[in-house]
């Protein structure tokens, strides 16, 4: 028994070392939620008892799996991918998106710079599967983009706004969300400027409370409405088609203004990752 014991213990020991090193998302839910009197976080009890069984975790294993196995036309993993901390560095590196990479003289987002690698390092087109489908829980692109997101679970958001281009990106997302247009005349701001709005059962998120937004930009994120990983890009579609707007093309420099725009409004505010929403 003693034996048992004293075998088991260096496990439990780290167990519990890697348990510290970063918050369940649940965790950081609740302590946003105590400091806040935020209706949006504190709308769905169910959801918040889903969040240590969140399916979302299933799909982050399969996407190490994913990330790590050599494939495509070049037989090569992502392991090499630079996310903006250094090739292969993925701890921290959602926190920091997007930004500017020198390689491509573009500002990029998770899911751009992830189809950036598939092509560069695995060989991968656009008319590959692996790339063309960006939706679903089964699809790569969710699963990759939810392993290495949760990588950054707990970190704080910060976007880095040095360079022009990512100043110049950050501006055009704002200017974006209090346009207003389409055939219903919305801008964002409409729906997400509000303090505890609702549309119909969802209490909508407020922008400018950053201690709210951060669950609000948290993506990869389950959704118990459509049983499936969402991504951030998919958030953007779904709110611009809730606006009438025409779909937004998938990487597209609007896409990624928004993003870049809707990540700084979260500046400093900890990473839930994966989530789980409505
Ligand atoms: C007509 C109202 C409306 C407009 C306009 C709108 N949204 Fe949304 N937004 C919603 C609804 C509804 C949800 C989902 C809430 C839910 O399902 O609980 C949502 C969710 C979100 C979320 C994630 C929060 C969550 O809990 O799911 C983000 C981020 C977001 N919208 C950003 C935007 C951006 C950026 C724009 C402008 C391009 C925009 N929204 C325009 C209604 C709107």
């Amino acid at each position: 028994m003693i034996k048992q014991t004293l075998c088991a213990l260096p496990i439990a020991l780290a167990l519990a070392g890697t348990a510290s090193a970063s918050k369940a998302p649940e965790d950081i839910l609740d302590e946003l939620a105590a400091k806040t009197s935020s209706s949006y976080l504190t709308q769905s009890p169910q959801n918040r008892m889903m969040m240590p069984d969140n399916p979302a975790y299933l799909v982050v294993e399969d996407g190490e799996k994913l990330f790590k196995q050599k494939r495509g036309p070049k037989n090569a993993s992502l392991e090499q991918c630079d996310f903006g901390k250094g090739p292969g560095v993925l701890k921290g590196a959602y926190v920091e998106l997007p930004r500017y990479f020198p390689d491509t003289g573009k500002v990029m987002d998770l899911e751009s710079r992830l189809v950036h690698c598939m092509k560069t390092l695995q060989g991968f087109t656009n008319d590959d599967p692996a790339i063309k489908k960006r939706h679903g829980s089964d699809s790569d692109m969710m699963l990759l983009q939810s392993y290495i997101a949760t990588q950054s679970n707990g970190m704080a958001w910060n976007p880095p706004l040095n360079h022009p281009l990512e100043k110049a990106m950050r501006n055009a997302g704002e200017v974006m969300f209090y346009r207003r247009s389409g055939t219903m005349d919305f801008n964002c701001a409409t729906c997400h400027k509000v303090d505890g709005g609702r549309i119909r059962a969802s209490v909508l998120p407020n922008i400018k409370k950053p201690e709210e937004w951060t669950k609000a930009i948290s993506w990869p994120a389950y959704r118990t409405s459509q049983d499936n990983v969402r991504s951030s890009q998919h958030r953007v579609l779904e709110c611009l088609w809730q606006m009438r707007y025409p779909n937004i093309k998938a990487d597209s420099d609007a896409q990624i203004a928004l993003i870049s725009f809707w990540t700084d409004a979260a500046r400093g505010q900890p990473a839930m990752l994966p989530d789980l929403k409505r």
